[in-house]
C-alpha cells in the first residue's frame, strides 16, 4: 500500500461542499480520493486522474462500486481538456495534487525508479511514452547529462557523475539501476556520502523529473487551476522537493497580488483584483508522528489557496 501523506491536513483544507465536484490530479493508490469520497453526498462527485496505467487499473478496482467517481488516464497537464470534456469549467469545488512517485512505483523494480532494486533504467510514469531514462544514459553527451543532474537534482557532484556515466558506457552499456547507482556512488567522494541516504538519490530524482517532464506538467497545472475552480473553491498541493514547492508558492503569490503597478507610481492604476486568498501563509509540514511512522513524508510541504474572485 501507498501510505498517504498529510491525508487529513490536505482534505480538511480543501473540502468545502459535500455536493461539489472535486478533482484528484494524482490518484496513485487512491487514499486521498477515498477520504474525499467519504465526505461527499450523493450529489457530489470526484474525477481522478493518473498518468500511470497501473495506477488507473488499481483505482478502477478500488472504486468499482462508486457511481460518482470517474477515473481517467491522463496527465494533469491536460486537465483543461478533461474539464472541457466533462463540461465543468468554473464549477469545481476542490482540486488536489500530491506530486512525486507512489510506493507502488518505487517498489516495482522493473519500473526503474528505485536505486535499491535491480531493474531497467526506465523511470517513466506513463509507459505509453517512448522516452526512458536509459535514453539519457545511453545517448546524451556528458554536458547534457551534467545539465540535467545539476538542474533537477541540484547535485554538487553532477560533473563527475556525468563524466563517469559517459566513461562507463565506452566499455559497457549501463543496463540496470544498480549499475547506475554504483557509477554515481563511485563519482562522489566517500566523505560526502551521508548515513542512511543513497548517494544516487539526487541523480535518480533528476532523471525522473526530466523523463516525466514533471516541472513542466506542474507549471501547466498551476496555470490552469484558476479557470477550473468555482469562487470559494480550493486547490491544495503537496510537494516533495524545493523545485516543486517553489513553483506552487510562486503561482499562489502571483494569483493573490492585488496590484502589479511599478513601485514608484504614486497610486494604483492597474485596478487588479486578487484571484486567490492564500490559505496556508507558510507551507504546512507533516507532524513529527507522521514523519516517524512514514519517513517518506519527511520532505512534504502542503500549500492551499482559495479562489476569491
Ligand atoms: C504520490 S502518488 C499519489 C498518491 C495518492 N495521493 C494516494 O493517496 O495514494 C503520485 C501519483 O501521481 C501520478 N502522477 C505523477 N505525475 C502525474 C501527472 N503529470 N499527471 C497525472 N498523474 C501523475 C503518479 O503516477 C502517481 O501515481
Amino acid at each position: 500500500m501507498h501510505t498517504p501523506v498529510m491525508l487529513l491536513e490536505l482534505i480538511d483544507n480543501i473540502f468545502t461542499d459535500p455536493d461539489g465536484v472535486y478533482i484528484d490530479c494524482t490518484g496513485g493508490g487512491g487514499s486521498h480520493s477515498f477520504e474525499l469520497l467519504s465526505r461527499l453526498s450523493d450529489k457530489g462527485s470526484l474525477i481522478i486522474l493518473d498518468k500511470d496505467l497501473d495506477a488507473v487499473a488499481r483505482l478502477q478496482d478500488r472504486f468499482k462500486d462508486y457511481s460518482n467517481v470517474k477515473i481517467i488516464h491522463s496527465s494533469f497537464r491536460d486537465i483543461l481538456k478533461v474539464v472541457d470534456d466533462e463540461n465543468i469549467e468554473g464549477d469545481v469545488s476542490g482540486i488536489i495534487a500530491d506530486f512525486g512517485t507512489s510506493a507502488y512505483q518505487l517498489k516495482d523494480a522493473e519500473r526503474g525508479f528505485s536505486f535499491r532494486l535491480e531493474g531497467d533504467i526506465d523511470m517513466r510514469m506513463d509507459r505509453t511514452q517512448e522516452f526512458k531514462a536509459s535514453d539519457i544514459v545511453d545517448s546524451y553527451d556528458e554536458h547534457e547529462i551534467f545539465k540535467i543532474i545539476i538542474k533537477y537534482g541540484e547535485e554538487k557532484f553532477a560533473r563527475s557523475i556525468a563524466r563517469n556515466i559517459v566513461k562507463y558506457r565506452e566499455s559497457k552499456r549501463l543496463d540496470t539501476t544498480l549499475e547506475l547507482s554504483e557509477v554515481i556512488a563511485n563519482s562522489i567522494p566517500k566523505k560526502f556520502h551521508k548515513y542512511g541516504i543513497s548517494p544516487a538519490t539526487k541523480t535518480f530524482q533528476a532523471f525522473r523529473i526530466y523523463v516525466n517532464k514533471e516541472l513542466e506538467d506542474i507549471e501547466i497545472l498551476l496555470s490552469s487551476v484558476y479557470r477550473i475552480l468555482k469562487v470559494e473553491g480550493r486547490f491544495g498541493a503537496i510537494s516533495f522537493h524545493s523545485l516543486e514547492d517553489r513553483l506552487v508558492k510562486k503561482s499562489f503569490i502571483e494569483h493573490a497580488k492585488n496590484c502589479t503597478c511599478p513601485p514608484l507610481l504614486p497610486m494604483c492604476i492597474c485596478n487588479r483584483v486578487p484571484e486567490y486568498r492564500i490559505v496556508t501563509r507558510k507551507a504546512l509540514v507533516p507532524s513529527p508522528v507522521e514523519v516517524t511512522t512514514n519517513p517518506l513524508s519527511r520532505s512534504a510541504k502542503l500549500r492551499v489557496a482559495e479562489k476569491i474572485n
